[in-house]
This record gives C-alpha cells, sequence and structure tokens, in this order.
C-alpha cells in the first residue's frame, strides 16, 4: 500500500482546479479497498472516482481513495438479453462502445458522459431521455463501516432524477466496487424521440437507427454543446434541472409565456435551468477564469485558473438571480467539496 503525501488533486478532477489531497492512495482491487477499511485508527477518507461531478473549493485534509479498479465482462447471455458487468473504475463512455461493439443495445444514449462506472448508479446518470436506472440490474458496494461487500438491486438504489440511495439515506456509508447492467442481443429499443437525436439521424440519411448509430448522434450532438473537459475545465451541467408544482409553473407562464416546462408525475413540471439561467443574461458569462458555457448555460466552466471559491460565487450569482427573477431555486447536481 503506497500511501502518498500531499498530492495536487488537478489531474483528477475534471474542472480542474488545483487543490492538494493531505494523502492520496489509488486502489486497484476490491481486496485492496477492504484492507483500507480494515486499518485501525484509520484515516478520515475521501473517495475519489473520476472527479467528474465535483467542485474543489478547499484541500481534502484526508485520505483520499482513488477508485481505480478495473475489469468488465459479460456475466449472462441468454441470446436475447445479456449482463454486463463492470469494475467501478472502468471508463464509463469506453463502456458503453465496447458494449455496443458487442453487438449490445441500452447504453447509445449514454455515450460520452464523463466519470467512471462505480459512480454512475449514485447519481443515476442520464442523458437523451435514457437514465441508467432503465438498464440497471444490480451493484455491489463495501460498506465503509465493516467492509462488508452488499449487493443492491435497482430497488435498493431507490432512483430518481439524478438521485439515489446513495445520495440519500446511504450517502457517504457505501463504496461501489462493480455494476451490472441488462443490455439487450435482439429487439433493441432505441430511444429517439429526445431533442436533436431524431433530425440528427435524418440529416445522416438513417432511418431505422442501429443503437452505434444513436450513440454516434449523442456523440455528435454532445460534441457540439457541451466541452470537452480535457479542453476545458467542466463538470456537466451544474444544476439540476428544477422540478417545480404545476400551479407554479401555470402561474409563471402567464407573465413568462415561453418558459419551456416538461409535465412529471403527480402535478410536478421539469422547467430547463439552461433556459432560466440564459433568461438572466449569464449565458457566455465569463469574470476572471470562471465562466458559463457559450453554448449551454447549465454547464459553468474554467478557462484555465479559476479557482473553486471564485466558480462557487458565480454559482451563487446565478442562483440568486433565478430566485429573485422567478423564484426557484436551482440545487447544485454538481458536490461541492
Ligand atoms: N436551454 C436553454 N439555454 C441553454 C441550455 C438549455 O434555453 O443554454 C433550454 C432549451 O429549452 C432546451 C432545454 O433547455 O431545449 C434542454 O436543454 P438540453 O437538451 O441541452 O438539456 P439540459 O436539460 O440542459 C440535461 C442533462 C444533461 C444531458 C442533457 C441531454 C440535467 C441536469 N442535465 O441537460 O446532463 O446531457 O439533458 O439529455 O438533467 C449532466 O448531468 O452533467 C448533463 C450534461
Amino acid at each position: 500500500m503506497e500511501i502518498q503525501k500531499n498530492i495536487s488533486l488537478k489531474p483528477y478532477n475534471t474542472f480542474g482546479i488545483d487543490l492538494p489531497a493531505r494523502e492520496f492512495l489509488e486502489i486497484e482491487s476490491v481486496a485492496s479497498l477492504q484492507n483500507v477499511l480494515k486499518l485501525e485508527n484509520r484515516p478520515k477518507l475521501f473517495v475519489l472516482s473520476g472527479g467528474s461531478n465535483m467542485l474543489l473549493t478547499a484541500p481534502v485534509e484526508a485520505l483520499v481513495l482513488y477508485i481505480n479498479i478495473q475489469g468488465k465482462t459479460i456475466l449472462e447471455d441468454d441470446g436475447k438479453t445479456a449482463i454486463v458487468q463492470a469494475m467501478a473504475g472502468e471508463n464509463w463512455h469506453e463502456l458503453v462502445m465496447w458494449s455496443l461493439s458487442m453487438g449490445l443495445g441500452g447504453l447509445e444514449n449514454l455515450a460520452l458522459i464523463p466519470g467512471k462506472c462505480g459512480t454512475t448508479p449514485i447519481q443515476n446518470i442520464g442523458a437523451y431521455g435514457v437514465e441508467l436506472k432503465d438498464v440497471f440490474y444490480a451493484c455491489e458496494a463495501l460498506e465503509m463501516s465493516t467492509g462488508r461487500l452488499r449487493r443492491f438491486t435497482a430497488e435498493d438504489c431507490n432512483f430518481g432524477y439524478r438521485d439515489s440511495f446513495f445520495k440519500r439515506e446511504g450517502k457517504g456509508a457505501y463504496i461501489i466496487t462493480s455494476i451490472a447492467l441488462r443490455l439487450t442481443r435482439t429487439n433493441h429499443k432505441v430511444s429517439t424521440s429526445y431533442g436533436a437525436i431524431q433530425s440528427e439521424l435524418s440529416q445522416r440519411g438513417i432511418t431505422e437507427p442501429t443503437p452505434l448509430d444513436v450513440a454516434q448522434a449523442v456523440i455528435a450532438i454532445r460534441q457540439s454543446k457541451l466541452p470537452d473537459p480535457k479542453v476545458l475545465g467542466n463538470s456537466g451541467s451544474f444544476f439540476k434541472n428544477p422540478v417545480i408544482r404545476t400551479e407554479q409553473y401555470t402561474a409563471l407562464k402567464k407573465k413568462f409565456p415561453e418558459l419551456p416546462g416538461y409535465p412529471q408525475n403527480e402535478g410536478m413540471t421539469k422547467v430547463p435551468a439552461g433556459w432560466l439561467i440564459e433568461k438572466c443574461g449569464f449565458k457566455g458569462y465569463r469574470k476572471g477564469d470562471a465562466g458559463v458555457h457559450e453554448k449551454q448555460a447549465l454547464v459553468l466552466v474554467n478557462y484555465g485558473r479559476a479557482s473553486g471559491k471564485e466558480l462557487l460565487d458565480l454559482a451563487h450569482s446565478i442562483q440568486d438571480k433565478v430566485r429573485s427573477t422567478y423564484g426557484i431555486d436551482l440545487i447544485p447536481e454538481v458536490n461541492i467539496i
């Protein structure tokens, strides 16, 4: 076990914030993770995965466990569906492309989402009309207090919009070590109704898209409006899309007739945060090196040397303006550390 001291976390977070970890340990197997959890007088732990959904605002005064457990395999395959297992440290997009190359469908709409497989259930990643929960079969996680391995079904995970058991009751109590997904081998159900997918496919002259066609369309759409974290630091959508009561939506709509809204269950309506932020004048805004992406107002960006605090200040200004204009609270999707 080689614990490094005072390591910069800049290469480990997609915002590219340069703050240190007091101690840092790369974890490459479930057994070594269990050994750490068994340590007597174990220091405070901080679990780090792809670093694609966090904003560092202070040094991490803890032992950072960088979860990099590799391995992916097909656990079961009956010719109609297959169960694919990926260890927590596998890169998500590589899993998507690997499953497609094996002829399996289900992950195509989730192509190019940054991050590693282990954290995908925590916030139930989603894009272009599909969420992880739609393909989720099970995951395994180590209970931090005991080091015991526990299996969670989809029901145990209690998934919601960018939400799960691991963000609520189970917060900070488990480290996910692997995920298993149920994918289709035949009768793929491609989902092309969201946003620009259909027009992207038509432009390519595709009328009966395969899962790979859909993935390629999603990749093109994402590349056209979401910044590549390797080029411009960011953490994807900074806020969740607010879900408000439909009465509040209807009242707002009278005042702001163009306000988009997507009906949800139980008298609720989802409002695109990107629209609210854009209308408040922040799209393309920049102060120092902290900014709002010019093509997608829901994405905050680091043009180089922005500190976590500067990005957080910008997030607060956006929240204040949206609250005073629309009476809507924007909740960060990104974890603020
Ligand atoms: N919009 C604007 N201005 C903007 C951005 C968006 O007016 O600058 C409005 C438009 O009305 C647009 C609508 O917002 O039709 C939706 O925009 P978009 O399709 O870009 O998606 P989003 O709601 O902003 C969500 C996810 C993304 C995911 C996309 C595509 C959340 C918080 N974000 O964004 O996920 O890629 O849908 O499915 O739900 C992420 O979570 O990090 C992420 C990138």
